[in-house]
This record gives C-alpha cells, structure tokens and sequence, in this order.
C-alpha cells in the first residue's frame, strides 16, 4: 500500500501516462540484477539517510513531501516572479522517484540501527535509480532530472530548470534535517550530558523551540519529556 500522501503528490502529474508509469514504480520499487529480486525496507518506515540527515524510521517519506513542498515553492517563484516556464510534471515526478531506491540499500539491525545491504556494497541509490528507470522507459529528460539531483557532486549537474529545482529543494531539505538534528543533539548534550540516539526530526524541533522559550531548563524537561514517550511506545 502507497502511502497516502506520496499517492496524492503522484496524482498530481497530469501526463496520464507518465502518472501510470510513476505509480506502478512507486508501488513495486523492486531491483532485479543477475537473476536475483532486491526488495529493501518498506518506503513507509524507510530513513532517508543514515547519519546526516532523515536518519529515523519515518524519515523517507519526511523527506519526499518536505522536497515536494520547496520544490512546489520553487516552481511558484520561477513562474510568478521570473516568468518561466516550468514542466511540473516533470518535478513532481522527479522529487517523487529521486530516491526511490534509498530503502533498497539499508536494512535494520535487531537493535533498531541502520545498516547498508549487500546490494549497495556494489551499486548506489542513484545508479539504481538510473538503470530501472531506462529498463522502464522513462522518458529521457526525467531520466535527467533524476540523475542529476546531487548537483556538482553527481555524475551529471542540473541542464534543466525541472532539474535544478529538485536539486535544489533536494538539497535545500536536507540540510534543513541535517542542521536541525545536529543543532538539537548538541543541545541535549549541553543541556544533560547525554547523547539521545535515534532523535526525529519533529522531537529536534521540539527540543530547539523549548531551547527558545524556556532556555536550558526547557531542553532537559523536554528531554525528559521525549524519554517517557519513548518508553512508553516500547511497552
Ligand atoms: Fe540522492
Ligand atoms: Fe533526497
């Protein structure tokens, strides 16, 4: 089952054929290589990234809606503001699929950490990304939006504004997690001494505005906080 927010963005490409493709992908994100099926974690519970950013159960699809939403803003402001012309399509589809094969490549230790699987010793999420996508047949200038969402330091920039866009909201959204995760650990660390593992991005937000409003005292309750809820989910 698709979970329902990425099926409403999906719904929003126009190009029927295009929307079909995109879902049928969405839906089965599976890889096959020399004979054998590689199927990761479930988008749904997927982390987007193992240390710098998205990094919790969850964190995939934060990942996805957050890049849609700057994206939406970013194509907004190119035709509005500069009078461009944007193919949403394209960016829809493009922040939809950029990732897609993220989860294929981690996998969950029994103690709930993330570890890389055997597929992605040998391949990357984005050259998976790039092979199923031509094995679909995808249309070429996707293709390019896709490969080209980790700007300078990927195989190829952005040579199109649907591509600069998602790279951009891309990278725009995940250096927002990132920075807001490392900015809330340090505080829990400043605040208790403590490290607290395995933090979301919605409790760093929490933990930054009572930083704000309640200043070091405020950290640690709301630490205190977060540790109960935790503990009680466990239960
Ligand atoms: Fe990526
Ligand atoms: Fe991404």
């Amino acid at each position: 089952m698709l979970h329902p927010k990425i099926r409403a963005l999906a719904e929003k490409i126009r190009d029927k054929d295009l929307r079909k493709k995109v879902i049928e992908l969405l839906e089965n994100p599976v890889f096959e290589v020399d004979g054998k099926v590689y199927s990761g974690l479930s988008l749904d519970v997927s982390p987007a990234g193992l240390s710098h950013h998205h990094c919790y159960p969850g964190g995939y699809v934060e990942h996805i809606i957050s890049t849609a939403n700057l994206a939406s803003a970013l194509c907004k402001s190119v035709e509005k503001v500069y009078r461009g012309k944007v193919n949403r399509d394209l960016v829809i589809a493009g922040v939809l699929l950029h990732d897609l094969f993220k989860p294929l490549t981690y996998s969950v230790n029994q103690n709930g950490s993330y570890s890389t699987t055997g597929l992605a010793d040998y391949m990357d999420h984005l050259s998976i990304a790039i092979a199923e996508l031509v094995r679909r047949g995808f249309p070429l200038e996707l293709i390019h939006v896709v490969s080209a969402h980790h700007g300078e330091y990927g195989p190829i920039r952005p040579h199109t504004i649907e591509a600069l866009i998602c790279h951009l909201a891309d990278l725009m959204d995940s250096r927002l997690n990132g920075e807001v995760l490392n900015a809330a650990s340090y505080l829990v660390r400043k605040a208790t001494g403590e490290e607290l593992s395995g933090l979301t991005s919605k409790e760093a937000f929490e933990i930054i505005h009572s930083k704000a409003v309640e200043g070091w005292e405020g950290v640690a309750k709301t630490v205190e906080k977060i540790k109960k809820r935790k503990a009680s989910r466990k239960i």
